[in-house]
């Protein structure tokens, strides 16, 4: 049974399905019942804190509306609060937290920060994000394509720019559902070459593939998805102005899109930065699909709390 989930590679393709199938329906219920609170409540008396090193729109709030409407609570702990490996070891506010909570989702720059809270707690430990991952993304990205075009295994997806944390939990998610991601990336700025042997491995199991290339028209080409992020991901904001030349043949336009199927959906994670790693015509055109991936962030992100509270 899956206790943390820190990677998007711990799901085995089984528990991703039963995730996005549960997902699914939790949404289907908060749509029926007015987009307020689901009927049974069955997180009454529960609190997810969340630890989060880093801004956030989305990931914060789908985590405590979530819970607010499953009839749990949210507690927000920025780094002004608690200050992990400052203030007070990252042990102890994992060990301090376990005694009040019954779950903690974390937002760090280091990834070897969830893996120690995870190692540390009593109580579940979700990455909210971490420099090499983020997989609540990956669910929310894969329940869009499930519902978009009905199902997910032999669809393609090309992510288009930096070889990042978004890339990684895409390709290993990817691999254990039948998806085969493309990467088109600047050959400075490939994905991890570990994740990409783990991916690749997994994939050929599901058939399905993993490539990486310089290329973005190669990525691009058939493609039923085009994804992309932003260049410079925070905590490298100071880099921006040095990656900006190398990332700017990987824009994802209505060229780009030209290249994969007449179908494809265009992806983004958000925040968005219209004119550098996208178009605005792009992103806020018809085939854009971004604030579904938006919405399903809540609908992934309580079935990962159930799921993960043995409920
Ligand atoms: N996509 C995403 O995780 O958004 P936030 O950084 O706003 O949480
Ligand atoms: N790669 C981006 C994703 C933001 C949701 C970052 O880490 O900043």
């Amino acid at each position: 049974m899956l206790k943390h989930f820190l990677s998007a590679g711990d799901l085995s393709r089984t528990e991703a399905e039963a995730l996005l199938e549960r997902a699914a329906r939790l949404k289907a219920e908060w749509h029926a019942a007015g987009r307020g609170a689901h009927p049974e409540l069955p997180l009454r008396g529960r609190t997810l804190a969340l630890v989060f090193e880093k801004p956030s729109l989305r990931t914060r709030v789908a985590f405590e509306a979530g819970m607010t409407q499953l009839g749990g609570h949210g507690s927000y702990l920025s780094a002004n609060d608690i200050d992990m490996g400052g203030r007070e070891s990252v042990p102890d506010v994992a060990r301090n937290l376990s005694r009040w909570v019954q779950a903690i989702a974390a937002r760090v720059f280091r990834h070897a920060t969830v893996e120690t809270l995870a190692r540390h707690a009593s109580v579940p430990v979700i990455n909210a994000l971490s420099d090499r991952e983020h997989p609540c993304q990956a669910l929310a990205d894969m329940l869009t394509l499930r519902e978009h075009f009905g199902r997910l295994q032999g669809l393609r997806l090309a992510y288009v720019g930096d070889g990042n944390n978004v890339c990684h939990s895409l390709m290993l998610l990817g691999a254990a559902l039948g998806v085969s991601v493309a990467v088109g990336c600047p050959p400075d700025y490939r994905p991890d070459q570990e994740i990409l042997d783990l991916a690749e491995r997994v994939a050929a199991a599901n058939d399905a593939t993993i490539t990486v290339s310089a290329s973005p028209a190669e990525a691009a080409a058939g493609a039923d998805a085009v994804y992309t992020d932003v260049w410079a991901s925070m905590g490298q904001e100071h880099e921006a102005a040095r990656r900006r030349p190398a990332f700017q043949p990987y824009q994802v336009n209505a060229a780009l899109m030209a290249e994969a199927s007449p179908r494809a959906v265009f992806m983004h994670c958000l925040p968005v930065h219209r004119g550098e790693e996208v178009t605005a015509e792009v992103v806020d055109g018809a085939r854009s699909v971004i604030f579904e991936q938006a919405e399903n962030r809540l609908h992934v992100q309580k079935a990962l709390i159930l799921t993960l509270l043995g409920l």
